[in-house]
């Protein structure tokens, strides 16, 4: 068992810390994830942790998780409509949540690396399926950010290698058009409470834009938007049974079809009342009600401040075509081209609302 070695100055800070849990060090801390996440941006640094992220948790996970036929991961470039999608598949898989009157899905359908990273599991809780410790779910759900090639599982779960992954292998893509994905990961970036966030905000939407499609965001597992869209559109073409693309745009149109192709490729037996029944709790209202609720708890029980005051809510618009109020007609024009050569002859259109 090898354990990635520590090269950054981030790998220090998060040894001190007792954070860094890739093989199986620190134990889970009892906090939140996400909020242990932001806690370990603010020490050392957006890009570091984000990069660490990559290097120490991927690693680990690629090296030895075998995620079972029980799985399935969430896959998305940030900001297209994860939390909705993890909702939709727990809502799913999971009959009992259907009537549970508050569901998290950023704590049911844990980020994979981050949860590695953080200290809230080990790879051999995750691999012994003890990890998330809510009661047994017919299907674990994950959500990763990760491009096809840093898939966070070995190689025979991976769908990105030469040869065919495993038919028991679910990775359900969200894609949004790129132009409300940027807008939103601008907004998502000036509400964070790290400090290290600063680099958005004070280089404003100009800057943003440009390393935006410089393929240069602070997300860095996820990297360039073109090059991660492209690469799982394939995966999605060449292993449909292991890879569904959805569109965030067609999700708002008809969510009662996006949510049958969900339990049809989980294989999962849905009725018409099941399909109306899942479309309503993840309402963009009733999702927005209940993490709203949820987040004013636990700052009160805590202390923590998860979002910077005076900023948009993670649930902010849930909308296509909202970029027009950020973009200028040169910026349109400049992403439009750029677009249009980035993604010539791949097949794949986006509904820019
Ligand atoms: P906006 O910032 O444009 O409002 P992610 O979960 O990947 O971080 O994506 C967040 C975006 O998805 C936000 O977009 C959020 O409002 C939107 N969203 C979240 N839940 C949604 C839902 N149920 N319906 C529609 N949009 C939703």
């Amino acid at each position: 068992r090898s354990t990635p070695k520590p090269s950054s100055a981030a790998s220090d800070v998060y040894k001190r810390q007792g954070s860094v849990n890739v093989d199986g060090g620190a134990a889970a801390n009892g906090q939140r994830w996400d909020v242990a996440l932001m806690g370990a941006t603010a020490r050392v640094g957006e890009h570091a942790f984000r990069a660490e992220i990559s290097a120490c948790a991927t690693g680990g996970l690629r090296r030895s998780f075998h995620p079972t036929d029980e799985d399935c991961f969430v896959c998305t470039f940030p900001k297209s409509g994860t939390t909705w999608l993890q909702m939709v598949c727990l809502l799913v898989v999971d009959e009992r949540l259907r009537s549970k009157r508050s569901i998290d899905a950023v704590t049911e359908a844990p980020w994979l690396e981050a949860a590695v990273a953080t200290g809230h599991c080990t790879l051999r809780e995750l691999q012994d399926g003890a990890y998330p410790r809510n009661p047994p779910r017919p299907r674990r759900v994950f959500k990763t950010h990760a491009t096809v090639a840093r898939f966070p599982a070995a190689a025979a779960r991976r769908p990105g290698g030469a040869a065919a992954p495993d038919p028991g292998l679910k990775v359900l893509v969200c894609t949004r058009n790129p132009k409300d994905t940027c807008v939103s990961l601008y907004h998502h970036a000036r509400a964070m409470p790290s400090e290290t966030h600063d680099y958005h905000l004070t280089s404003g939407w100009n800057q943003f834009l440009a390393d935006f499609l410089d393929g240069n965001t602070a997300e860095a597992e996820a990297g360039d938007w073109f090059d991660w869209t492209l690469r799982w559109h394939e995966a999605s073409l060449k292993h449909p049974e292991n890879v569904l693309l959805l569109h965030y745009e067609a999700m708002l149109k008809d969510p009662a079809a996006a949510v049958r192709s969900v339990a049809d490729f989980l294989l999962v037996d849905v009725s018409d009342a099941d399909v109306a029944l899942i479309v309503e709790r993840s309402s963009f209202k009733n999702m927005k009600r209940d993490h709203e609720a949820q987040m004013a708890d636990y700052e009160k029980k805590t202390g923590s401040v998860t979002r910077r005051p005076g900023e948009s809510a993670h649930f902010r618009r849930g909308e296509a075509g909202g970029w027009r109020s950020a973009f200028s007609e040169s910026d349109a024009a400049k992403f439009d081209h750029l677009y249009a050569i980035k993604m010539a002859g791949s097949g794949l259109q986006h509904d820019f609302g």
